[in-house]
């Protein structure tokens, strides 16, 4: 990673942990920008903040509570306020490519149960259109080698994500495509399409659940709203 990125992660998340207020129940996001928004969050719990948080991945939740922050299982809320997290790719719209840490089910879940979803990205995460980055999409164990073939045979370059030299399993222990797409012409159909698949549990492509952006930009950070 270039210093300028890392110093823009650490810029945006630091800044995003300023808009949770007291009370709030927060959702928190998986990755390394997400992972200074929680360090910053820690100091302001324990300078006295009162939340409770959510987690969309077994990373984020063992880093938060290691710092003291108080997590609650997703099942104990009826709601949350607002959720801070990372993304591969967004674009003018705020539809978002996710899952490039292999966490996107739970962190679509934990969007889609949220009053406001603030995405915290660094001045390359913005683009003009979807697809440079490979689209994750999770898909269930059985049978995997098959929904990876469908993936070929529907026109779509796909590759099963690999860690350590073994298959990468996710928090919810299935496995990982990646979709060497190039450009996304048609977000939203495409999600319809391979929401559509068998062996399919979710994918990266995060429609209409964005509200606002926060973006490290030649030095400063901007709030983006629709
Ligand atoms: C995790 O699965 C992803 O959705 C991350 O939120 C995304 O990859 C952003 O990660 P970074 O903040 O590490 O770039």
């Amino acid at each position: 990673m270039h210093e300028k990125q890392l110093m823009e992660k650490q810029l945006v998340g630091a800044r995003a942990a300023e808009l949770v207020e007291d009370g709030m129940v927060v959702g928190l996001g998986t990755g390394s920008t997400a992972y200074y928004m929680i360090q910053r969050l820690a100091e302001r719990v324990r300078a006295g903040l009162d939340i409770a948080c959510v987690a969309t991945s077994r990373q984020t939740h063992e880093l938060a509570a290691s710092l003291g922050i108080r997590i609650l299982d997703v099942n104990q809320v009826e709601a949350i306020d607002l959720t801070i997290d990372g993304a591969d790719e967004i674009d003018e719209h705020f539809n978002a490519i996710k899952g490039g840490g292999g966490a996107l089910l739970r962190e679509k879940i934990v969007a889609s149960l949220s009053r406001k979803v603030v995405i915290i990205a660094d001045s390359t995460k913005r683009v003009k259109q979807l697809g440079k980055f490979p689209l994750p999409v999770e898909i269930v164990a059985f049978a995997h080698k098959h929904t990876l073939k469908k993936f070929e045979q529907a026109g779509y370059p796909a590759k099963i994500r690999e860690k350590d030299g073994t298959l990468f399993v996710t928090d919810g222990g299935n496995h990982i495509v990646d979709l060497h797409l190039g450009r996304i012409d048609d977000p939203e159909g495409l999600a319809e399409t391979i929401d559509r698949m068998t062996g399919v549990v979710d994918h990266g492509l995060f429609i209409d659940l964005v509200h606002e952006v926060l973006l490290a930009e030649d030095g400063d950070v901007r709030l983006l709203k629709k």
